[in-house]
């Protein structure tokens, strides 16, 4: 009769995409605006006796900022140096990271490999394989740590539990949609789960210092709530993705306390696990002895880091009234507008031939400085004579021709000329260069026909 002693059951519902919590049910999430997500979950809130660890209050008084002393903020230095670039300079003592991503791009593989690669006590939870499933798949990448943990388990206080007990030095969970919190009834992966989830690793990560990796899956709709309730909880959000039909992966920094957001990490995908891919040009572009049409290099950047990319183009008489125009890893609206630019300003005649574009490697780029390029690219395979190999291309190619200047210019030429180009083609308006500085040539041009000019003679 009397149920007093027991927590009080409370339910709320959710938007199960954007994680917006009402006590009544809506059509529509007045958040997120997307229609019939609103799910009724049950939760038990703040039932201070069921929480693991209670939080110490001490009173804080205000200070001033000057007087702060700043410490160094003390970081781990992976032996995996692109996870490091992305997290900015090392692993942060007691730091939440999400790391999120489609399934089978690779997650579990990545914190794995670290797990076992490093030489120190490293907690790995699943609860998404078995432990034989994990020993096969670590044996495949190769163990070196002696020291790397496992254990299969969903629910959040046990992991707690034994993490303040082994009190590793990283501890890794996969993936945070299958854990569970007793307290609340509601289903693994559900909002209020997560949430309450991730509160409790939070506190654990805070209070004892131990950096904690949690891996979470996206789905293509964002159905799952996840990812998007989380990230504003955790220090930092790593997206991890790529082409899985390509074989290199990339790391992106979404959200960092601890650092810059603009790194990227990029890995290989091998038979033996991922490897570290610290000249990005390898891949991405192929190898031809220059004598073939429609191919040219863009130099860009993504994040900080600059890339050079092959820019694939393939134009060709019509075969039906109206020309194809198609374009992958690049924005097909602005192709169209270049081609547009390319029959005003240079008189090609473009408008009965199909043209087909294509950024080699299966990635996808949006900044502004693959323009020129991207027209270099189709003018070559339009007369069919190949541009020079050594040559690369940064600049932005506005409405009446005229070459942009764009960002970041001097990281651009310096990746260039590391990398042995002998020419690089940018706009005359940027500004502040000194050509005498630099070995390789700066082709500084104002307009789209200058450079036709220089480069097809
Ligand atoms: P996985 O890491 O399980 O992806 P996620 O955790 O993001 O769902 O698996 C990634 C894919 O990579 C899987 O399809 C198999 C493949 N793979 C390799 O190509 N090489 C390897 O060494 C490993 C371990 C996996
Ligand atoms: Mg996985």
């Amino acid at each position: 009769m009397y149920f007093c002693s027991m927590a009080k059951v409370k339910s709320a519902f959710f938007c199960q995409s954007c994680g917006h919590e009402s006590p009544k049910w809506l059509g529509q999430c007045p958040s997120c605006k997307s229609w019939n997500t609103m799910v009724e979950e049950t939760l038990v809130r703040s039932n201070p006796k069921a929480l693991i660890f209670s939080r110490q209050r001490t009173e804080n008084t205000p200070i001033l900022l000057t007087e702060i002393q700043k410490t160094a903020t003390a970081r781990i230095q992976l032996k995996d140096t692109e996870l490091n670039r992305v997290l900015g300079g090392g692993l942060v003592l007691g730091e939440i990271i999400l790391i999120g991503g489609d399934p089978g791009i690779g997650k579990s593989t990545l914190l794995l490999q670290m797990a076992i690669k490093e030489q120190m006590n490293v907690l790995y939870v699943s609860g998404e394989e078995s432990d034989q499933q994990i020993k096969m798949r670590a044996e495949r990448l190769g163990i070196t740590n002696p020291d790397c943990h496992l254990l299969i388990e969903t629910d959040v206080t046990q992991i707690i539990n034994h993490a303040s007990k082994l009190l590793p030095k990283v501890l890794i969970v996969d993936s945070v949609q299958t854990l569970f919190y007793p307290e609340i009834e509601s289903a693994p992966g559900s909002v209020s789960q997560v949430r309450e989830c991730t509160a409790l690793l939070l506190r654990f990560a805070k209070e004892s210092n131990v950096p904690v990796f949690l891996i979470g899956h996206i789905t293509k709709e964002g159905s799952i709530a996840g990812p998007k309730v989380l990230e504003h909880m955790v220090d930092a959000v790593l997206q991890f993705e790529g082409d899985r039909n390509h074989f290199y992966r990339l790391l992106r920094t979404v959200k960092n306390r601890f650092g810059s957001t603009n790194e990227l990490g990029i890995y290989e995908m091998q038979g033996t696990g991922l490897r570290m891919v610290e000249n990005p040009s390898e891949i991405l572009i192929s190898n031809t002895d220059g004598t073939l049409s429609g191919s040219c290099i863009a130099t860009t950047l993504e994040g900080l880091r600059p890339l050079q990319v092959e820019v694939q183009a393939l134009v060709s008489t019509a075969a039906y009234g109206t020309p194809q125009r198609s374009s992958n890893g690049f924005d097909p609206k602005r192709l169209n507008m270049l081609l547009a630019v390319l029959e005003k300003r240079c008189g090609f005649r473009l408008a009965s031939k199909d043209v087909f574009l294509n950024i080699a490697g299966g990635i996808k780029v949006d900044d502004p400085a693959v323009d020129l390029a991207v027209l270099m690219a189709v003018l070559s395979s339009n007369a069919d004579i190949p541009v020079n190999r050594a040559f690369t291309f940064a600049a932005e190619v506005g409405l009446s021709g005229e070459i942009r200047p764009i960002n970041r210019i001097e990281t651009r030429i310096t990746e260039a000329q590391k990398l042995g180009y002998t020419h690089v083609f940018i706009s005359e308006y940027n500004k502040g260069l000194k050509p005498e500085t630099h070995a390789i040539k700066l082709v500084a041009c104002k307009k789209l026909e200058e450079v036709v000019k220089k480069v097809f003679g």
